[in-house]
């Protein structure tokens, strides 16, 4: 069942070959943190490029329900009028957080060192998370959270009184744990450091630097130690939006696997903590090539260009990388059923706990369409067929989970028989053009029923 309405069944048909130019959409993490950082901000931030899938969508929502004015000017363009770090205010209705990890638990920090109580829900999947690793450190700050047993939603967060800063090294490789106690200790007196072992993508970082915070991010031996000054004044910003690698990875990795491909998928952020994807699939053989390179926004952009790669081989990803494409495994999963020989993926136990349970949902529908796949509790293989190879046919189960829809539509575009799921809805989340953009590039997906 889909999150928002009906479910929306979808066939994608082996397609011939793949072209054009690709315009995919803002990126969503920073779409997220530009609402977010705006409405802590004093005055009028405003935001061009703004990813308007409906996980985004949910966050603008929650922002006005603690107080900001969040304005749609079209076209990508949006305003935020904050209220200044601390200034939330309580909101009067339950906060539902539809499908999305990010808003939940960025939108907790944010308000946990307030004096203000809310109370957050999300979907059949975001009930399922856990959440626990964000409410331990922000009950440190002196919040309390009560949810449901295990740690889920719904869940109320009665905001600290006093909150007191904190020293705390995370427990998990996690962007969004990390950036929970940033944001908790934005209104925190003093310091509040976080360590990192393996380094997560650092938007929050940035961002909260360009919003005029005092913040220092130190290398050191036990890893990335940041330091934030709580209490600032954050001064309002012009934000643009770089596109997302992540939702870039879908029409790059089905160019690769589609014989005779060449597309161009422009302007996309390439920070070294979300590019691991296009690392890998070079490494695999992949003919990916980075053009016009630049920096826009303070986060490094170039135009992607990928085209049909018969010769890619299975490799072994090393683990240390999974945090940079954590989000990347199930299409990577998708391209190494396409390569010869077998790709193996380590240190990945973080995908049990996505908006699906990854490595199960993949594995499942990979195996329904003529795959192998071996698989432990952190790591799993996918056998590859090589170019051409993968029989395909099966109908799988999305799980509300967004990239789990789009990495099985790409594996049909592939496969030698169409590939159906039972529910495309999710894609909405995240991607709400991907279906638009993958036909006028040649691809094509059908409604089942129609
Ligand atoms: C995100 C961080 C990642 C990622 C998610 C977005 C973010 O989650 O999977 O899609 O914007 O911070 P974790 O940080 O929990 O790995």
């Amino acid at each position: 069942m889909s999150a928002h309405g009906k479910p929306l069944p979808l066939r994608a048909i082996p397609c011939g070959p793949l072209s054009g130019v690709a315009e995919v959409p803002g990126d969503k993490s920073i779409s997220h943190r530009s609402l977010i950082l705006g409405a802590l901000a004093v005055g009028e931030t405003r935001i061009s490029g703004l990813l308007e899938g409906q996980d985004v969508l949910d966050t603008a929502r929650a922002m006005r329900a603690f107080g900001a004015e969040v304005v749609d000017h079209g076209g990508g363009n949006w305003s935020v009028h904050g209220m200044g770090v601390g200034g939330f205010a309580e909101p009067d209705q339950v906060i539902d957080c539809g499908n999305s990890g990010t808003s939940v638990r960025l939108i907790m920090g944010a308000m946990a060192t307030s004096p203000i109580t809310a109370t957050f829900t999300g979907d059949a999947s975001l009930n399922r998370r856990p959440m626990a690793r964000v409410t331990d450190p922000l009950e440190m700050f002196g919040a309390r959270a009560v949810g449901r047993s295990g740690g889920r939603l719904p869940m109320t967060i009665v905001g600290a009184f006093d909150p007191v800063p904190l020293r705390y090294e995370l427990p998990v490789a996690s962007a969004q744990v990390k950036s929970a106690v940033l944001l908790a200790g934005l209104n925190a007196p003093g310091e509040t450091v976080v360590i990192e072992r393996t380094p997560t993508r650092d938007h929050t970082e940035r961002m909260l630097a360009g919003f005029g915070a005092r913040i220092a991010v130190e290398e050191g031996a036990a890893g990335r130690v940041i330091t934030l000054t709580g209490q600032p004044e954050l001064q309002p910003q012009e934000i643009v939006v770089p596109r997302d690698p992540s939702s870039a990875a879908f029409p790059v990795c089905a160019a690769l696997i589609v014989p005779g491909s060449d597309v161009l998928v422009p302007g996309i952020g390439l920070n070294p903590t979300r590019a691991g994807l296009f690392a890998t699939l070079r490494e695999m053989g992949a003919d990916l090539t980075y053009e016009n390179e630049r920096d826009e926004g303070g986060e490094p952009v170039a135009d992607l260009r990928a085209r049909f790669s018969p010769d890619m081989e299975g490799i072994e990803v090393p683990p240390e990388r999974a945090a940079s494409m954590i989000d990347e495994y199930p299409i990577l999963s998708v391209v190494a059923a396409n390569a010869r020989g077998v790709t193996v993926m380590r240190g990945v136990k973080e995908l049990r706990v996505k908006e699906s349970d990854r490595i199960d949902a993949m594995a499942r529908g990979l195996r329904a369409n003529g795959i192998d796949v071996a698989e432990g509790e952190d790591w799993w293989s996918v056998e590859g067929h090589g170019a051409g190879g993968v029989p395909g046919g099966a109908e799988v189960e999305t799980r509300l989970d967004h990239r789990i829809a789009m990495s099985f539509l790409v594996l049909g575009m592939a496969a030698r028989a169409a590939v159906s799921l039972d529910d495309g809805a999710p894609i909405a989340t995240s991607f709400p053009t991907f279906r638009k953009l993958m036909a006028g590039l040649g691809a094509r997906i059908e409604e089942i029923g129609e």
